[in-house]
């Protein structure tokens, strides 16, 4: 709860200058060359109804000769100009000159700034929060107790690995002021949308959750008119199963007949994680959950809040992914209420998915595992622990394939018609009516608005934001959208997976 001395005081959000407000171009030594997101203006309007709004902007650069002091004040006034004639104040600019190794007290580990803004402008540090898209901003104002939201915009792609799986990340600083608006008294808001998930869920009821790879949309395993309603709300056929995830492994008891040593190795090398596997199920798990089959897909997710949530279910919880059957898949909290509206009242917001595809599924339902799905875990990486796995060939039509139901021609696909390249054909170059989705980044300069999931051509971060990128597209009212395959290894089979699925269009919707 918010005390009530606490109301009082103000509260702040201390933004970080270079990739979270603006472009980061590395060393920008001109006001002339900054380049405003298109959403920070709306985002920093909404975000100072409530919030002072100061900003925090490390410029190591100085450190190192390569920019003036005066250069980085001028091109901080040029900023500040160009927000104030939007309407935005920014109450004051702290700027560290120095060099993260060499230990300054400036951010780290005595965030000074903050203490400094907390002390002159009688700040509750409980109620702020800071947005940025380095490790380091997150962590600048842990030990005060400020709440630290991480952008994938600028660096955050690159480093997100060396971000703690608790810290919350968003696509765009228009997505982390939603979050904020929605989550004032974040530490016991969160607590109360995993409360009332997980009472909807035992009361047979359904409820959307944020998982590493996409959201889900949750049952308890064990009611079946509850887990029917998902198939409902999604319109997904009955005939195709969905997964059991668990909190910890005593819950496969409830679920696996058996497991296999190799399934076993794939658990404690992957567990929690973007991993499902596909195992004999025991009698008590429900028709309904596995399409009829004799197994049932299992996985423990990575998420903290996914985890937290199935604990308080108390029970497995059975999600397919969060989205209308065979459209693109929900990485956000605002895909899932795009897709399903008023029919999963309930979405726990967790910002938007660590992984951005869905999990690896393999089988053991016979001898040899099989990979049915490529994912988060890369088979290279499975095939270290458990040697050759077979991949599923072709991908079926319908359900004429009992064991791998869900291996559809058509999934995962936008509104608008996609095509997907190794190169994109260059008569698209001129057509400001078709949509550009670009692995990493391009020479060629095209008419229509262009979407580039990697800057450095990472495959992991070309999957953090694949489907974001897609229906942020798909909202543009384009007559096409042309797409660039990955590289074909690790992470790009699992993008191109899609792409090449998504390709295929929609399906007519079961009800
Ligand atoms: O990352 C994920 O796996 C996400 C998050 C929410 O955990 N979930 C997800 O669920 O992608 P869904 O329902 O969209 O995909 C589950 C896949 C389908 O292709 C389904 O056919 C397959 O797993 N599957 C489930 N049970 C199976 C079984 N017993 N045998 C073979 N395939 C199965
Ligand atoms: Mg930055």
């Amino acid at each position: 709860m918010i005390d009530e001395k606490s109301t009082h005081r103000a509260a702040a959000i201390f933004l970080d200058r270079d990739g979270t407000l603006i472009e980061d171009v590395g060393t920008l030594a001109n006001a002339d060359d900054l380049r405003l997101f298109p959403d920070t203006i709306p985002a920093l309007l909404k975000l100072q109804e409530k919030y002072t709004l100061f900003v925090i902007t490390n410029q190591a650069a100085v450190a190192k000769g390569e920019l003036t002091a005066t250069q980085v004040a001028e091109v901080n006034q040029g900023l500040d100009a160009l927000l104030a004639k939007a309407g935005v104040v920014i109450r004051e600019w702290y700027v560290c000159p120095h060099q993260r190794k060499d230990g300054c007290s400036c951010i780290k580990p005595n965030p000074e700034f903050v203490l400094r803004a907390e002390q002159k402008y009688n700040l509750d540090l409980n109620r702020s929060f800071v947005i940025g898209d380095h490790p380091h901003d997150v962590y600048t104002a842990d030990e005060q107790g400020v709440f630290g939201l991480y952008l994938l915009t600028g660096h955050g792609g690159k480093h997100l690995s060396e971000l703690a799986q608790d810290k919350l990340v968003f696509h765009r600083i228009s997505d982390a002021a939603e979050w904020i608006s929605a989550h004032a008294d974040h530490k016991n808001n969160i607590a109360q949308r995993i409360d009332q998930g997980a009472r909807a869920i035992q009361n047979g009821g359904v409820a959307a959750f944020p998982t590493e790879t996409v959201y889900g949309l949750g049952a308890d395993v064990f009611q079946p008119d509850a887990v029917a309603q998902i198939f409902k709300i999604k319109g997904r056929p009955e005939w195709n199963p969905l997964i059991a995830h668990i909190a910890d492994t005593t819950q496969m008891d409830l679920l696996a007949e058996s497991v296999p040593d190799n399934a076993r190795r794939l658990m404690d090398a992957f567990w929690p994680g973007p991993l499902t596997l596909v195992l004999p199920k025991r009698d008590a798990v429900p028709e309904i959950v596995t399409g009829g089959l004799p197994t049932v897909a299992i996985r423990m997710p990575a998420q903290p809040i996914a985890l937290e949530f199935i604990r308080r279910c108390g029970t497995p919880v059975a999600a397919p992914s969060a989205n209308r059957f065979s459209c693109t898949s929900p990485t956000t909290a605002q895909h899932v209420i795009t897709q399903l509206g008023a029919q999963c009242p309930i979405v726990i917001d967790g910002g938007a998915c660590r992984v951005g595809v869905e999990s690896t599924v393999i089988s053991f339902a016979a001898e040899a595992p099989v990979m049915l799905r490529p994912g988060g875990i890369f088979i290279e990486e499975i095939e270290k622990k458990i040697g050759d796995v077979e991949t599923l060939a072709a991908p079926v039509e319908k359900s004429d394939s009992p064991a791998s139901p869900g291996m559809l021609r058509n999934h995962y696909a936008p509104a608008t018609k996609l095509s997907a390249y190794d190169k994109i054909p260059a008569e698209y170059a001129n057509r400001s009516d078709v949509g550009v989705l670009l692995f990493s980044p391009s020479e060629k300069s095209y008419s229509g608005p262009v979407e580039t999931l990697s800057g450095s051509g990472d495959p992991k971060e070309a999957a953090v934001n694949f489907f974001a990128a897609l229906q942020r597209l798909d909202l543009r009212n384009l007559s096409e959208i042309v797409a660039e395959y990955a590289p074909d290894q690790g992470l790009g089979r699992a993008i191109n997976n899609r792409l090449s699925k998504a390709a295929n269009g929609r399906i007519d919707h079961h009800e």
